[in-house]
């Protein structure tokens, strides 16, 4: 590699970059493992090749051991080790990739399920190593492959059912007590999002007999915890009936009347326009919207359209009203989406000060060495 990549890799960074290797140029194939040399002719550990994408080598180890079994056993306990998660969840994530010293592979539990993703096929070599050990580990019903689509490969052509026998419908998980359907098999589409799971307990103390907005709601888990905490009235919406669909089921799964409150399948901008023509005021706007989007209002973009959307909800905003603004899009860095939620208050008249800064929870750790990591912004802020 070059000296660059060398530094990185000193540094703890688990990938090689192709336009970063020098030498090495043999024939390889995919899954081949490597031992990896830094500028200075001095070996930097082994890992595992990609013909594919632009991570040429992601690094298993420092030093020359063997990729087998026992060190995908340690990396695996190890990972789960970090828990307690909290009582009455059964979605969580156990090996969250490089951050668990396991670079380009994602285990997720969904209560009785599994779902496994790897970042390319070079990885394959190793899941079968996973499998065994999330099987004599957990005993799950089923364990899923659910590789997402990753550079020129369609790796979701790739994904179906590894081990046992997955439920046909919804499999049913608890977070914090709460219950939601889920499909581990779905790779983009499971129907959770565990990463915002410290965020949704912050809030449920704030939401008894509060009016809340639910923007971009998936399958709604912000608005069952608001309805389930006692919220007086919840407006949840999506450009998906389908998810919409999910959302009102979701709320059936808790015992709560979807009747009772309001599903709108529209675009978010198009609903605020609509409530604040008609005055309507919210004691807690949540704005959490994907980093990109298609929607028969033209296209969505995070990074184009934050502050835009920031001032919209600030103009639904009842007097000391919250808003929660979030973005998982990896390449917003947190001193754009800070200027972003800073240049659309101002454009509403509205000073909004930090309450809160939401982070991920423990099952989801961030290694100092990958800086995309770090990748949720996550802020509650006040009118
Ligand atoms: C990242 S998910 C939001 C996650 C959600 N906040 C949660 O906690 O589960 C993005 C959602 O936004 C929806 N969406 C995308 N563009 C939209 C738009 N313009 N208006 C409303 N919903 C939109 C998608 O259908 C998807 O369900």
């Amino acid at each position: 590699m070059n000296g660059y990549s060398t530094q990185w890799l000193d540094k703890g960074f688990p990938w090689v970059y192709r336009d970063e290797l020098q030498g090495g140029d043999a024939v390889r194939d995919a899954g081949d493992v490597v031992r990896i040399v830094g500028q200075d002719g001095q070996g930097r550990g082994v890992g595992l090749w990609s013909d594919t994408g632009k991570v040429a080598v992601r690094r298993f180890r420092t030093d020359e051991g063997p990729l087998d079994a026992a060190l995908i056993a340690a990396r695996m306990d190890a990972a789960r080790a970090r828990r307690p998660l909290p009582d009455q969840t059964t979605a969580w994530r156990w090996v969250h990739g490089e951050n668990d010293g396991l670079p380009g592979i994602r285990v997720d539990v969904w209560g009785p399920e599994v779902a496994i993703a790897l970042d390319a096929p070079g990885l394959e070599r190793l899941l079968p190593l996973v499998v065994d050990h999330v099987v004599a580990t957990l005993r799950p019903t089923a364990v899923w492959r659910v590789d997402r689509l990753a550079h020129d490969v369609d790796l979701d052509a790739r994904a179906g059912v590894l081990y046992g026998d997955p439920a046909d419908e919804a499999v049913e998980v608890e977070e914090l007590g709460l219950r939601y359907g889920v499909h581990p098999g779905r790779s983009q589409d499971v129907g959770l999002y565990c990463d915002m799971r410290d965020v949704r307990a912050w809030l449920r103390p704030h939401l008894a007999g509060r009016r809340v907005l639910n923007l971009f709601a998936h399958t709604g888990a912000f608005s069952v915890v608001a309805a389930a905490a006692g919220a007086a009235q919840v407006v949840t919406v999506d450009l998906s009936p389908g998810y919409l669909a999910r959302a009102e089921d979701n709320f059936r799964r808790n015992g709560l009347d979807p009747a009772a409150h309001e599903f709108l399948s529209d675009d978010s901008l198009a609903v605020l326009d609509r409530m604040r023509r008609k005055g309507e005021q919210f004691d807690l706007v949540v704005a959490d919207p994907p980093s990109f989007s298609h929607g028969p209002r033209g296209d969505w973009s995070v990074e184009r359209d934050f502050a835009r959307l920031v001032t919209a909800c600030c103009r639904v905003l009842a007097d000391n009203g919250w808003l929660l603004a979030a973005s998982n899009h990896g390449g917003l860095s947190p001193k754009d989406f800070r200027g972003m939620v800073q240049q659309g208050s101002i454009k509403a008249g509205i000073p909004l000060r930090l309450l809160h800064e939401g982070s991920t929870p423990v099952d989801f750790p961030a290694s100092l060495a990958v800086p995309t990591s770090r990748y949720l912004k996550c802020w509650v802020l006040s009118a």
